[in-house]
């Protein structure tokens, strides 16, 4: 090879691997960049809790799920707990099991057939109805569905 010959080669080697390097660097930042953006929206997001056979008629059975929560690009991971309750088997509710006065867990009480939140004597009804105490409202419901034999929930409500 002439020495010119070697130094074009040389020179066109050098733009080749540059080049390389920056479409390396560029392709996962310009990923990096727009995939919050690109992330559907509006789209429920349902969350496996566990078998429909768990829950018994008219008492609600705590369901605990983890789910990962994106904003941005940042990510973390969170245990959510459900409340499902049925009158008939068929149709299925789910309620959260945070207090609606100051977020405190409110647990069932089988036999007083009711939700008692500790911290300040709430009361809701197996419906999440106020019943009693300070709560301003009933508990939050969540849409369920069950497909399989499996209850879901959205907790985008
Ligand atoms: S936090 Fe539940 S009654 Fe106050």
């Amino acid at each position: 090879m002439a020495p010119m010959d070697r130094r074009k080669f040389l020179s066109r080697a050098t733009v080749a691997i540059a080049a390389a390097i920056g479409i390396g660097w560029a392709v996962p930042g310009v990923a990096y960049v727009l995939s919050p953006a690109k992330k559907k929206t509006g789209e429920a997001e349902w969350i496996v809790l566990g078998a429909a056979d768990r829950v018994d008629i008219g008492t609600p059975s705590l369901f605990k799920a983890k789910v990962t929560k994106t904003s941005g690009w940042v990510s973390t991971e969170a245990e959510v707990a459900v409340y499902v309750v049925t009158h008939d088997g068929r149709e299925f509710r789910g309620f959260s099991n945070v207090c609606t006065h100051l977020g405190c867990r409110v647990r069932w009480v089988a036999d007083q057939n009711e939700f008692f939140c500790p911290c300040h004597n709430g009361v809701f009804s197996v419906d999440g109805q106020v019943v009693a105490g300070p709560p301003p409202r009933g508990l939050d419901e969540f849409p369920v569905k069950v497909e399989d034999g499996q209850i879901f929930v959205s907790l985008e409500a």
